[in-house]
């Protein structure tokens, strides 16, 4: 992988353009975009620029025909059966609320058990609370071993014939670690129950095929992906999706009105009221056909070499705390903090070395909670972060000791 080469492609490490030279270890929360994407978006607003699905004219079919491409290119990009799986929505968040709203709500009973890991995301838990307390059903959790990896005897124990819904990350936003889906997937079929996983930080680290997950559904953001805010993705399998009640209605998602009932179209459609965002759909079709060049594999391995990189070189910090799985299971994220400095501490002084890292609790407070502290601090890696910047970073973290006068 040429990384001189993609970091051309990154305008934000202009530093006379952005006002600061700025280290970006923040991909977590959302990844710079590259050239070819804000093109592409710019592209179709000045010359495709039209609402879809609704006009018979030029660029209405224009603007349609750049949609329905674009949900091709992600079905193959994750490898799902047919483009009617692909439903666009406005995120992770977003599609996960859907299948709590659509699914849970409507199949789960009293006494039923909804499964998560303590590593969840607030996105695939607060929604999953919700369908609990609405119908009675329970909100289970698998934890960790003493390793910060996932306990998966712990988790398979608590499969059994009332689990209904199986609903893991593929790779956590604080310890970075990388769950095995297909294994947890064939768990919950076992007992009858269904398998989502949530791909927020999974797709855009490594090559993911649904079909060889198996899993029922899958989300992910296209913001964590190179592609605009505002756009995500929910894949489910069709038949799935074709028994479930809409969860926005209106505009598009119809197929004949009456004054007092309606009929809705088929998946996709039935899940996509409203003017759609094809501005991000076309980014996430630019930033899928970006990484499919470099090759995911080559993502991946650069970005975990490196990730390494950077734990070797603060692993020995007096007083740190990191947050870290077994490096077989580790991802682009390395969370930390010290014994004696707040993780907000952390983050100011970094940043006022031009080094970008967050600090909180990464919408995973349950996680922080059970791992003892209230917050850390988190870098996470990208293909556009070098060697030499993990050497900064690292340098810069010891530094913070000494500001901190300890
Ligand atoms: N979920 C994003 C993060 O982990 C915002 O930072």
């Amino acid at each position: 992988m040429n990384v001189e080469k993609i970091r051309d492609d990154f305008a934000y490490l202009d530093g006379k353009k952005v006002g600061k030279e700025v280290i970006y270890l923040d991909t977590g929360a959302t990844s710079q975009k590259p050239s070819c994407v804000i093109e592409a978006v710019d592209n179709y607003y000045r010359y495709s620029n039209a609402n879809p699905h609704r006009g018979a004219h030029f660029l209405s079919w224009k603007a349609t025909e750049a949609y329905e491409n674009t949900r091709e290119v992600v079905r193959k990009f994750i490898g799902a059966k047919r483009a009617s799986e692909i439903v666009f929505t406005r995120s992770t968040t977003e599609s996960i609320n859907l299948l709590a709203y659509s699914y849970g709500l409507s199949k789960l009973r009293s006494g039923d058990e909804i499964l998560i890991s303590i590593l969840d995301h607030h996105a695939n838990l607060v929604p999953w609370q919700m369908v609990a307390k609405k119908t009675g059903a329970k909100l289970v959790y698998a934890y960790l071993k003493d390793d910060y990896s996932l306990d998966y005897d712990d988790l398979r124990s608590k499969i059994n014939e009332k689990t209904k819904i199986v609903s893991i990350t593929g790779s956590s936003n604080v310890t970075g670690e990388l769950i095995d889906s297909k294994l947890i997937t064939k768990w919950a079929h076992e007992v009858g129950a269904i398998s989502i996983v949530d791909g927020a930080q999974l797709i855009p680290h490594v090559k993911t095929d649904v079909v060889d997950i198996d899993c029922d559904f899958l989300a992910f953001s296209g913001h964590k992906m190179f592609s605009p805010m505002g756009i995500g993705v929910l894949y489910g399998k069709y038949e799935l999706l074709k028994e479930l009640e809409p969860f926005n209605l209106g505009g598009d998602m119809i197929e004949y009105v009456y004054e007092q009932e309606s009929t809705y179209q088929d998946p996709p459609l039935k899940f996509e009221a409203g003017t759609p965002n094809v501005g991000g759909v076309i980014g996430i079709g630019a930033a899928i056909e970006y990484v499919e060049k470099i090759g995911m594999e080559e993502i991946f391995a650069y970005e975990h070499e490196l990730t390494q990189y950077a734990y070797d070189l603060i692993k020995d910090i007096p007083n740190i705390k990191i947050f870290y799985p077994p490096k077989d299971k580790a991802g682009s994220v390395i969370s930390f903090t010290f014994t004696d400095i707040h993780p907000h501490d952390i983050a100011t002084i970094l940043d006022s070395k031009g080094i970008a890292v967050r600090s909180g609790h990464h919408c995973a407070m349950p996680l922080h909670q059970y791992l003892g502290t209230s917050a850390t601090a988190r870098a996470t890696f990208s293909i556009y972060n070098t060697k030499k910047e993990a050497e900064i970073f690292a340098k810069e973290l010891k530094n913070v000791r000494k500001v901190m006068g300890l």
